[in-house]
């Protein structure tokens, strides 16, 4: 696994990131933090629960089409962004090495225990399979990752609800701008439904979100050297139907001070306080096309699972 943003990069991040959002009107925190090694685990759980039908969905599809996608596209290396467990890749993968000439598999991921976990399992199950992790964050990192042959970038499980339309916009810029013509594009989005469904996805009843909602503030109190009371917090998630999003946050239940030694900053909150900490945005067809015209890329497929849930786009540089 080799190193993309070097470590010294993402705490000085990090430091500049947490003092943003804490000085901020309304308090916020990027959601890429949720994800040390115990967050990436939490988030492991949260897609076995009953609630959360993203990833059954998506894997259905794959599951469907993986072995004709690749067929179709026949790449020479497949670069993942936001690989995490790399679970559903593995579709991808053997799809891959069944349908065509593709040996190599590039997984970007923030979360460098994730990524090493999942390299070091890939090599052992795949001898013929030439991995190259790299640590990073995939939007300022991606014109970095060096080719070899006709690529397919995959950015799977509807992690691009994570970013707001500003910095989805940006993304799939530099994801165009990383396609040559014969490349291509596999996007997976979660579509909009009752809103009941995408509620209970995430505040689920064994509260495994909540718990990984909550784990940011582990993560900012052991890198800040900070006194954060996470048992002064609680999980809020709701549907904003305007940008069709789901965001989460996390609701100080009674006034708290708390001290992050490391910005030499004292944070306070009133009660009913919220730090704003993730959006998960939801799509329709529509929508994609429109996002994905607006990057200068086209949508050359679009395949669901039976009752609707998810998409996964295929698409290319325009
Ligand atoms: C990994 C970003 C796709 O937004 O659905 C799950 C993360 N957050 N439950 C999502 C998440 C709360 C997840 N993504």
């Amino acid at each position: 696994v080799s190193q993309l943003t070097p470590p010294k990069d993402y705490r000085s991040q990090l430091l500049e990131d947490v003092f943003y959002g804490f000085t901020a009107y309304r308090k916020y925190l990027p959601s890429k933090y949720f994800y040390d090694g115990r967050g990436s685990e939490l988030f492991e759980q949260i897609t076995e629960l009953p609630e959360y039908y993203l990833t059954n969905a998506e894997t259905e599809i794959l599951a469907e089409h993986a072995d004709s996608l690749m067929a179709r596209i026949q790449p020479d290396e497949l670069v993942e962004l936001g690989s995490g467990s790399s679970r559903k890749t593995i579709m991808l993968i053997e799809a891959m090495y069944r349908s065509g000439p593709g040996r190599r598999y590039v997984p970007i991921d923030i979360s460098e225990d994730a990524l090493r976990a999942a390299a070091k399992e890939l090599c052992g199950a795949y001898t013929w399979l030439e991995v190259e992790g790299l640590v990073g964050d995939f939007v300022a990192d991606l014109d970095k990752v060096r080719r070899r042959g006709r690529r397919l970038i995959v950015f799977l499980g509807s992690t691009i609800g994570n970013y707001v339309p500003t910095l989805r916009y940006s993304l799939l810029r530099s994801v165009a701008s990383a396609l040559d013509a014969g490349d291509s594009f596999l996007l997976g989005v979660d579509l909009v439904k009752d809103e009941a469904t995408m509620v209970a996805a995430y505040d689920d009843a064994a509260g495994v979100s909540s718990e990984f909602n909550l784990n940011i503030l582990r993560v900012v109190n052991r890198e800040l050297d900070g006194d954060l009371p996470l048992d002064a917090f609680e999980h809020v998630t709701r549907f904003d139907p305007i940008s069709s999003c789901m965001a989460q946050s996390l609701r100080a239940k009674r006034p708290v001070v708390a001290n992050l030694k490391a910005l030499d900053l004292a944070v306070s909150f009133v009660e009913g306080e919220e730090i704003h900490t993730e959006v998960s945005c939801k799509f329709t067809r529509s929508q994609v096309e429109q996002d994905f015209a607006d990057a200068g890329l086209a949508v050359d497929d679009w395949l669901t699972d039976s009752e609707d849930r998810f998409a996964l786009v295929v698409g290319s540089g325009g």
